[in-house]
This record gives structure tokens, C-alpha cells and sequence, in this order.
């Protein structure tokens, strides 16, 4: 009985996803202002403005006073993680912030590539550039938006950089060689966070793509991965004409039609596209799609 309702609403499904088709749909490009208080009358400073990221000794001993001044609760007896960050566990993570992480050489590190800043629908938006050191005569570089996610920031893109930019000196082909921009997102990293409410992904695509036009990029290629993802995939939504390629490292997929496949796919692999591959790489369901994600994200049941 179960089953003949399933596939009745599966059947459903099926004739009304393919009458109802795959739609393009572009999303509207609008606008915004994010900044505090009422939007300005003038036009907004549009110049790039160099930016370095800086340390001192007050902001460090600052930093380091806070973390002493923690006041910790001993975790319940053999309670591991299951309640919670193990108060134990963190007076080590705490000594490593405090007494081995070298704060100085980390800000060289960040330094490594040239830091930038705009004014972008009122919010101060910081981006790293990173041009090829060198080109293949008569080539131009790609330019390329990579989009970081939660909880991460533009540094998570710094180890692939040089292969983007300079894959020939790396053991690469350089049929393609990248200049990457890699921007935070705004209340991430160095970019300024909103002043109003309602900052989305699609707003922030927006603002992303003012600012590859800003930088003279009328097309140009995108990566995202968590956040990035989506706020790529509303780029392309927004200005299909001007991204020439969309690459996710974080798809996501949020059809209630592919849900259902889920559940289905097991009994009716063929009927659901399904390869031996696909059916290995997901069952046991409960375990593959559900246990392993509670149990990777912290929240591991007893
Ligand atoms: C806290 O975590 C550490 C490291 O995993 C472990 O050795 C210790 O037993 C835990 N403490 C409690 C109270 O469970």
C-alpha cells in the first residue's frame, strides 16, 4: 500500500519534472547598500586601495591576555566530547594559540600576495589579486573568482594559487594559466561586515561581480565551495553572459525530486539512473548519508 503511494507520487514527480522541464531561470541582477546609516547622495569611491594585513606587539599581548584570563570548567567524568568541547582537551588547544602559534610569521605569510580593498554597495570589500608571474607568449591569463565558504576565508585558496597562476613552473601544462581574485565575503576576513539587514548569497553575488568589473573582467571564471558555491552559482544566475565557467566543490542539490531518488534508488536503481557505483557509495543510506554526517559535524549521537 506504502509502496503503490510512493510510486504514485514518484510518478508524479517524474511527469511533472519533465513537463515543468529544467528552466534557465536568471535570477534579477537588483541592487543594494549595506552600508551604516542612509545610502550617500554621491557616487561611491570606486579606486582600489593597496592593503596590508598588520600585527603589533598591543594587539598580541591583548590577545594573549585574553586567552589566560579563560575561565574553564572540568568536563564531566569520561564524558569525551559528548557534551560538548572537553575542557580538558581545549587548555592544550589554548597553550598552542598562546605559546607556539608565531602570529608574525603567519602575517608574512598572508602578505605573500597582494591585498586590496573597494568600496562596493558601501562596504569596504578586501580581495586578494594574483596575477601569473609570467605568460606563454601571445596568451592572456583567465581571470578567475575562487570564493571561499564557513568557516573558512581567502586563505583557503593560498597552496593552489601558484599552480593556477604559474602551473608551468610546478610540473603543469600551462594550456591554462589563471590570474585569480580571491575576495571575502563581506563580514569575513578583512571585508566589512553589513550594517542592515537581509546581506544574502545573491547580494553578495552581486557585489562580487562589481567587483570583476571593477577590475576590468566583463567575463571570467568562477569557484566556489561551501558559501562560495552558492554565491558562484548566483553569479551565473545573475550574469549568465559573463561567466564563461562555473566550477563547485560544494554542490548543492535541493530537489525534492532527487530526495526522493534517494530513498527509491536502492529498490529501483535502473528506473533511477543509479550505477553499482553509485548504490555502493550509498548504502547503507542511514549510515552513508545520515550517521556519517551527524557523527562528522559534531553532533554524534550516544
Ligand atoms: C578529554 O579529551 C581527551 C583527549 O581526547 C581525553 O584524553 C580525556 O579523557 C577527555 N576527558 C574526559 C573527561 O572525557
Amino acid at each position: 500500500m506504502w509502496l503503490e503511494i510512493l510510486l504514485a507520487s514518484a510518478l508524479g514527480l517524474v511527469i511533472y519534472w519533465f513537463f515543468s522541464g529544467d528552466k534557465e531561470d536568471t535570477l534579477p541582477l537588483g541592487d543594494g547598500w549595506w552600508g551604516p546609516g542612509a545610502r550617500p547622495t554621491a557616487p561611491e569611491d570606486e579606486s582600489i586601495r593597496p592593503f596590508k594585513v598588520e600585527t603589533s606587539d598591543e594587539e598580541l599581548n591583548d590577545l594573549y591576555r585574553r586567552i589566560e584570563k579563560v575561565r574553564l570548567t572540568p568536563p564531566l567524568e569520561n564524558s569525551r566530547f559528548h557534551y560538548g568541547f572537553n575542557s580538558s582537551y581545549l587548555k592544550k588547544v589554548l597553550s598552542y594559540w598562546r605559546d607556539e602559534f608565531d602570529w608574525r610569521k603567519q602575517v608574512a605569510v598572508l602578505n605573500k600576495y597582494p591585498h586590496f580593498k573597494t568600496k562596493i554597495e558601501g562596504l569596504d570589500i578586501h580581495f586578494i589579486h594574483v596575477k601569473p608571474p609570467q605568460l606563454p607568449a601571445g596568451r592572456t591569463a583567465k581571470p578567475l573568482l575562487m570564493v571561499h565558504g564557513w568557516p573558512g576565508c581567502f586563505f583557503e585558496f593560498y597552496n593552489i594559487i601558484p599552480l593556477l597562476t604559474d602551473p608551468k613552473s610546478h610540473g603543469l601544462s600551462d594550456e591554462h594559466v589563471f590570474e585569480v581574485i580571491c575576495p571575502s565575503i563581506p563580514g569575513y576576513g578583512y571585508s566589512e561586515a553589513s550594517s542592515k539587514k537581509g546581506l544574502n548569497s545573491v547580494a553578495t553575488a552581486r557585489i562580487f561581480y562589481k567587483l570583476m568589473l571593477r577590475l576590468g573582467f566583463q567575463e571570467f571564471y568562477a569557484q566556489g565551495g561551501d558559501w562560495g558555491s552558492l554565491i558562484c552559482t548566483n553569479i551565473a544566475q545573475l550574469v549568465p553572459s559573463h561567466v564563461k565557467g562555473l566550477h563547485l566543490n560544494m554542490a548543492f542539490v535541493v530537489r525534492n525530486f532527487h530526495t526522493l531518488t534517494l530513498f527509491l534508488g536502492p529498490r529501483f536503481r535502473k528506473l533511477f539512473g543509479y550505477t553499482e557505483r553509485d548504490m555502493e557509495l550509498m548504502s547503507p543510506l542511514k549510515e552513508k548519508m545520515f550517521y556519517s554526517l551527524i557523527r562528522e559535524s559534531g553532533l554524534r549521537p550516544q
